[in-house]
């Protein structure tokens, strides 16, 4: 006779695994259903958003009209050694704008390129019009016309604008600048500067490699170069005193290049991402400054600092820093200008918002065979001008999930909106601050919230440029 305790003895591999399999089955059942799978009542967020940001701006009615060129330029980065590239107004970095908030820019811009240009004035909440996405927003500017772009920012500070037409060759010859909007209530700081981070990619002797968008940069993180500068010069030096209290504005305007901040023994805070305040100051070392991103730090230079160098560096690829400046202290020491570093009180709290269902998810993916040199970036598995459209609705709290199908870097830019970082490979963050542009990282899931407030057709794309050329974007409606 077969009983159940020989079946065991004979069997017992086999019912280890049924045993194992009820057990699993009784947990299934027990288990209560996943978490984003529940219905979250999404108004208290649109609620915990209410002032973090305003509307609409209150225009002073001042008015700083500006003229902007942009011309094929004689360059040179290694002494002695010039090359042709493209500059605003014959300088490399273009113009650095400092505007009060309310006040209005009205640039009249001429394109002396031989090639059509646009520009986008990135961070800032314009009108739709004044976008400078080409086909979207306006015509291409073709060479030797103009355009005039008109907006009043309606946030205080630091952004940048840059071509939108083959703006990985053109970022890349030099086409940048940077728009400050200062907001008369934040305190005053010794000095206030900016430090455009760029790097090149030269031929060996000194002069730019003009082959753009190669199968080997679309292939990786976009074009990196062999040379970095800071508003144009190699390891760029600011000489402050001891005391004195440093308003430091970086912007990242790299085609690809992706850089790790290290502030030496500075203790610098953070105060602003992508333009915005954050909620309060933090730690600046470590934090990746992708392209498009900028980044305000308060630096404090030390009673005692005199006759020392601080120096500024990138740690992004492990054992091989970057320097991008030093802090030269020179004179006689000052007393600290003495205030807590400003803030935005009002960065809404979206804890538990990572458990929603993402109200829409872009596959970050490529598909070979086609497009620029044999490959395309493709969101949801299309490159633009193809793309699969997503409508939000103003003044509604919304997710949107970025899912890195590959292994390379995507920073992830929306035109015309920040937004928070919820969850990163479904694991809650808490940024204390706005962006604009986020980097998902190889294989990286990343879900942000926004609550869009400007109506219109907005671009979203890589910004890497040559993943954005090669078909990286989508155009996003809020209506
Ligand atoms: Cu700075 Cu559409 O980008
Ligand atoms: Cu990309």
């Amino acid at each position: 006779m077969k009983d159940n305790s020989s079946f065991i003895k004979r069997n017992p591999i086999l019912t280890g695994l049924i045993l194992g399999g009820l057990v699993v089955l009784i947990f299934w059942w027990l288990i209560p259903e996943k978490e984003n799978t529940v219905s979250i009542d999404r108004s208290q967020f649109t609620q915990a958003f209410d002032s973090a940001y305003a509307a609409d701006i209150e225009e002073s009615g001042t008015i700083h009209e500006f003229e902007l060129t942009a011309d094929e330029t004689t360059l040179s980065l290694v002494e002695g050694i010039e090359f042709e590239g493209f500059a605003y107004n014959n300088q490399v970095p273009g113009p650095i704008w400092r505007i009060v908030k309310g006040d209005t820019i009205k640039i009249n811009f001429t394109n002396e390129l031989p090639q059509e240009t646009t520009i986008h004035f990135h961070g800032i909440r314009v009108p739709n019009a004044m976008d400078g996405v080409p086909g979207v927003t306006q015509d291409p500017i073709q060479p030797g016309d103009s355009f005039i772009y008109e907006f009043t920012p309606k946030d205080a500070g630091t952004y940048w604008f840059h071509p939108h037409v083959r703006s990985s060759e053109q970022v890349e010859k030099g086409l940048y600048g940077v728009i400050i909007v200062e907001d008369p209530e934040e305190p005053e700081y010794s000095q206030d500067e900016v430090w455009m981070v760029d790097d090149w990619r030269l031929n060996r002797d000194g002069t730019l490699d003009t082959r753009f968008n190669t199968g080997h940069d679309l292939m990786h993180d976009g074009r990196w170069g062999n040379l970095i500068t800071v508003n144009g010069e190699m390891e760029e030096e600011l000489i402050v005193k001891p005391g004195e209290r440093i308003r430091l504005r970086l912007a990242n305007v790299s085609n690809g290049r992706v850089y790790e901040l290290d502030f030496d023994s500075l203790g610098a805070q953070v105060i602003a991402i992508d333009g915005m305040l954050t909620s309060s100051a933090f730690d600046a070392n470590g934090f990746e400054l992708a392209p498009g991103n900028r980044i305000d730090v308060d630096i404090i230079i030390p009673q005692d600092a005199a006759g020392q160098n601080f120096t500024i560096s990138d740690k992004f690829i492990l054992g091989r820093a970057n320097t991008l400046g030093v802090l030269k202290v020179e004179g006689e020491s000052v007393s600290t200008p003495n205030f807590a570093p400003p803030n935005n009180p009002n960065i809404p709290n979206w804890n538990g918002a990572e458990n929603m269902e993402p109200d829409k998810t872009f596959d970050l993916n490529a598909i070979t065979g086609m497009g620029m040199m044999g490959l395309a970036w493709t969101l949801n598995n299309k490159a633009y001008p193809d793309y699969d459209p997503l409508t939000l609705k103003e003044g509604e709290f919304q997710t949107i999930e970025f899912n890195n199908k590959t292994a390379r870097l995507h920073p992830m830019h929306l035109h015309g909106q920040f937004f928070k970082v919820l969850s990163r490979n479904g694991k809650a963050v808490d940024e204390p601050y706005f962006r604009d542009t986020v980097l998902v990282h190889a294989s990286e899931t990343v879900v942000v919230g926004l609550v869009p407030l400007d109506e219109g057709e907005w671009a979203n794309h890589c910004h890497i440029l040559e993943h954005a050329e090669a078909g990286m974007m989508s155009i996003i409606t809020v209506e």
